[in-house]
């Protein structure tokens, strides 16, 4: 992340109807309301920062009991993950087109959440990109407030300062357990990654530090 570019993105099919798997800020039931988003109540899921949707497509296909929610302030972004959850047909996944600062601060509620995934959220690496950065103080600790008790918070990066600082920000601001380690596994085809920020890292041979933290 800290050398390479990103791609510019494909083209999505004009003609999909985004209108369930795409929401904006002012779309959202306020209060937060399960079934107004999916249609049901099932244990929820957040990926902060969900960039092209990979983790988002392969974890509602894999867990269809489950609801996961992707986050991502770009709207490019946004609509590319919201396009590839639409054409998979996948009925348990959304992705909100949304500062995520302001959802976990102003909508989810208290022990809401089953886990909430962070993967190499920070494009603003850099000392002085500090106030954009989203796993900052009072970001950490709405996510342990969202999360259920037995819930779980993944963190992954490839930056090693911020790993650190992110770990020590964890231990420092919120009760959470961890970290746990969290061991790399051997990929079984071209889009078995976590996603594609790791896809990339890993077949770019760059490391990929990762950590789950756990609400006892
Ligand atoms: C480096 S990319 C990684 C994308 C994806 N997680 C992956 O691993 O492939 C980080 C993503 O987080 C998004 N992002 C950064 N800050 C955010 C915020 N406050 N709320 C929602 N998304 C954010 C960026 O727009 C970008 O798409």
């Amino acid at each position: 992340m800290k050398v390479m570019a990103r791609r510019a993105l494909r083209k999505t099919d004009p003609a999909l109807d985004l209108s369930r798997h795409l929401k904006r800020w002012d779309e959202l039931p306020k209060p937060w309301d399960a079934a107004a988003v999916f249609g049901r109540a099932a244990p929820l899921e957040v990926e902060v920062g969900s960039g092209k949707g990979l983790f988002l497509q392969t974890a509602a296909a894999a867990i269809p009991e489950r609801d996961f929610l992707g986050v991502e302030i770009a709207a490019k972004y946004a609509h590319f993950a919201a396009a590839r959850l639409a054409k998979q047909g996948l009925g348990n996944a959304v992705v909100v087109h949304c500062d995520a600062q302001r959802l976990f601060a102003e909508l989810l509620p208290a022990g809401l959440l089953a886990a909430v995934h962070v993967y190499f959220p920070d494009p603003w690496w850099k000392k002085r990109h500090h106030k954009r950065r989203v796993m900052n103080e009072r970001f950490v600790r709405d996510v342990a407030r969202t999360l259920a008790a037995g819930g779980s918070l993944h963190f992954w990066t490839d930056v090693r300062e911020r790993f650190d600082a992110v770990l020590e920000l964890i231990a420092r601001e919120t009760p959470l357990v961890g970290p746990l380690e969290v061991a790399e596994r051997p990929a079984q085809n071209q889009l078995d990654y976590r996603t594609h920020f790791e896809r990339r890292m890993r077949l770019g041979a760059m490391p990929v530090y990762r950590a789950e933290f756990r609400k006892s």
